[in-house]
């Protein structure tokens, strides 16, 4: 862009005053397109040099300083405390409807029809449906388009000059666009009026809420003190905007969206609430994109379900919807019941959040034995649902959270999310109440309880002792990749652990014929194919049976990897950790939990038991992958080959000691291509990597493979 007006010292003032208004309006434009329209035309960057341009010439000449500039977002002291501001118009409230079924609306158009005597034929009355924020109601007051002050809600009568936080915001507009003269808009009015006051809702986003916790999480994690987390977007917000310093209130995002009008004092305010609104988006101000126009009930009851199932996935907090007749001249006809408009609602959901108190603080055994503090409450109706229990995660979350039985807590449930608990009121504490911590010993099997370093999570090391456990390994044990047990699935798996029939994975192995078929709709049919699909089972082979005995971090192949690389299991359960990590693909992570496993004595116990009852599999020399023809060479396949299965071919593959990969990179040696190879073969072809047919396959691996 030429730049034809860059200030040079021979300028005149009035060159240099007329550059600094171009700036003031091209950074206004832009910056709206920017915050409220979400449509930039120029990159950041440009911005940024239009802005520097503009600060550059109001520091060589302050006088040129103008209070809606864009470079006087944060400006102003801190303060001793907020002063009050005597509201011209009074801030209102609304009626609240709390039946939160299609009633609520219903109710509220009847009053509306009632109020205006009208008969049960005469047509339906046009309303505007938007949604409720939830966060703080603010008066936006613009003088000759300029913003000179805004102003907190307070009693409805006196708020208070929150001015400073709230220029904060880019979203809000420090000087207001000319709308352009539309019908819809009424007869053309002077711009800028004298005085226009745009009423709304200060909110923080859902997401600008969980940055600003995860940069106070890091804060405090670094030790800073005096710092905390805060609870939810809306007492966040509030907190923000009533803050003193505003640097402070600067770095915490906030966002607004107008609903409605002040005092007004020359322009004429359109006829209806919707052209209201639409005026409002053309002088730069941001409406929410989420509202209506619609006639009768069965328009507000169907805004309410639509917006109601739109909730969870808004990225800011609603409490309901607000229906409003949208004739003005209607609204003024309908006036005010004491201190509530007759012509506006709040029609509610039910709420997401709700107090309640902390009966007990019980510790559950997860599947892998994952010890999980959970909150017992005292039931309370949230996010529509009866809410007893809420997860405190591990022990660090719950004493984050600084949870105490006997707490009164705030309880979160937002759509199909698990309940939270948000956060505590401290001063409800009653006297005496203890800091949590987490138990030592597995509460359903007396294990010792570990956390390992680095990891949140503290964890039963009972293994396939623990009985909260066993459903979990036995079904693990069981699956196609491991035993291969068929038959053994879930619902035969409770009966067998809840009736205690089986304690242990052994326990599988004793079961006979006649205490299968006393079980639960087992018929003697079923019952007999159990017993020869246990049969079956014993003859197995070593990595299905270390893969089946669920050591945590031992997936499938690194079941294979070690029994490759051991050959035998005695070698593999009596070797140190340095030992093990000398197999492919096993880190000190993975070694150290192969270790704990089998440092505990019920597990080795467990498999002496199995080979007892007839457990067998082929054990070999250690086959040291090094040695192995194909070791080091990394394989994908892609396509249908003639003869081999996807399957077979991985596990000659992996027998020859090479890794079998699922996605081509530039690491990969080989692809193997068969019929229909996608787009593997394409990238393949594109890095410049050996392609290989079946036959080129065959070629490689040992011919006993
Ligand atoms: S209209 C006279 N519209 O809810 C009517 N209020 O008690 C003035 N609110 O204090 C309010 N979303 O903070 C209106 N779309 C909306 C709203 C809304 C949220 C808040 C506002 C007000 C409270 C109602």
């Amino acid at each position: 862009m030429p730049d034809l007006f860059s200030q040079s010292a021979d300028q005149p003032l009035s060159a240099v005053a007329t550059r600094a208004a171009e700036l003031r309006a091209l950074l206004h434009h832009h910056a709206h397109r920017y915050y409220v329209l979400d449509a930039p035309e120029i990159p950041d960057a440009e911005y940024d040099r239009l802005f520097q341009e503009l600060q550059a010439i109001e520091a060589a000449h302050p006088e040129l300083r103008t209070p809606d500039s864009p470079t006087q977002r944060v400006i102003g002291q801190v303060l001793d405390g907020l002063l009050p501001v005597r509201h011209a118009v009074p801030m209102l409230s609304i009626d609240t409807e709390t039946d939160t079924t299609p009633e609520g609306a219903r109710a509220f158009d009847a009053r509306v029809r009632k109020a205006l005597s009208l008969e049960d034929g005469a047509p339906p009355v046009e309303y505007a449906a938007e949604l409720k924020f939830d966060g703080l109601a603010i008066n936006l007051r613009y003088e000759h388009g300029v913003l000179v002050q805004a102003a907190t809600r307070g009693d409805g009568e006196t708020g208070e000059d929150v001015t400073q936080n709230i220029r904060t915001i880019n979203q809000i507009p420090l000087r207001l666009l000319a709308p352009p003269h539309t019908a819809a808009l009424g007869e053309a009015s002077p711009w800028p009026p004298e005085v226009l006051e745009v009423r709304g809702e200060v909110y923080m986003r859902r997401d600008d809420f969980e940055a600003l916790n995860e940069r106070q999480r890091e804060k405090i994690a670094a030790g800073a003190k005096g710092e905390k987390t805060f609870i939810n977007p809306r007492n966040t917000a509030a907190g923000a905007v009533r803050q003193l310093d505003p640097a402070m209130a600067a770095q915490r995002p906030l966002s607004f969206y107008a609903y409605g009008l002040g005092e007004v004092r020359g322009w004429a305010v359109p006829p209806t609430h919707g052209a209201l609104m639409d005026a409002f988006v053309a002088m730069g101000l941001p409406v929410c994109e989420h509202r209506t126009l619609g006639e009768g009930a069965e328009a507000l009851v169907a805004f309410h379900a639509r917006m109601g199932a739109l909730r969870d996935s808004l990225p800011f907090d609603i409490d309901g919807v607000v229906y409003k007749v949208n004739s003005l001249a209607l609204q003024q006809q309908l006036g005010f019941k004491s201190r509530e408009p007759r012509w506006a609602v709040a029609h509610k959901y039910p709420a997401q959040e709700m107090l309640t108190t902390v009966l007990a603080i019980e510790v559950q055994v997860g599947r892998t034995g994952k010890l999980t503090p959970v909150a017992k409450l005292a039931p309370v109706f949230v996010g529509g649902v009866t809410v007893t229990n809420a997860t405190l995660h591990n022990e660090f979350e719950a004493r984050r959270k600084d949870v105490r039985v006997g707490d009164t807590v705030i309880v979160r449930r937002a759509g199909d999310v698990i309940p939270e608990v948000v956060g505590v009121l401290p001063e409800k504490r009653p006297a005496g109440a203890e800091v949590f911590t987490m138990l030592t010993h597995c509460p359903v099997c007396g294990s010792a309880a570990v956390r390992e370093e680095g990891e949140a999570d503290h964890r039963c090391t009972g293994g396939l002792f623990c009985s909260a456990q066993r459903k979990q390994a036995l079904l693990h044990f069981a699956q196609r990749r491991a035993l291969d047990i068929e038959g053994l699935g879930d619902k035969l798996v409770d009966q067998l652990v809840d009736g205690e029939v089986v304690k242990t994975l052994p326990d599988l192995y004793r079961l006979g014929l006649s205490s299968l078929a006393a079980l639960d709709r087992m018929a003697e049919k079923s019952a007999q194919n159990i017993v020869d699909a246990l049969q079956k089972s014993k003859q197995t082979t070593l990595p299905r049976f270390l893969y089946g005995l669920g050591i945590r971090h031992v997936g499938e192949s690194t079941a294979k990897d070690l029994a490759r690389h051991f050959g035998r299991l005695d070698a593999i359960m009596d070797a140190s950790v340095e030992q093990l990590m000398e197999a492919p693909d096993v880190g000190p992570v993975v070694a150290q939990s192969i270790r704990t496993f089998f440092d505990q004595a019920h597990n080795r116990e467990v498999v002496e038991q199995l080979r007892a009852c007839g457990l067998q599999w082929a054990e070999g020399e250690p086959a040291p992958r090094a040695l192995l023809p194909l070791a080091g060479q990394t394989f994908v396949l892609t396509g249908t080959l003639p003869t081999l299965s996807r399957e077979e071919a991985k596990e000659r593959l992996e027998a020859a000691g090479a890794k079998v990969a699922g996605s081509v990179s530039k690491k990969t040696s080989y692809v193997v291509a068969g019929e229909e190879a996608g787009s593997k073969l394409d990238k393949a072809r594109e890095l410049g990597i050996t392609v290989l047919d079946e036959a080129g396959l065959l070629a490689l691996l040992p011919v006993d493979g």
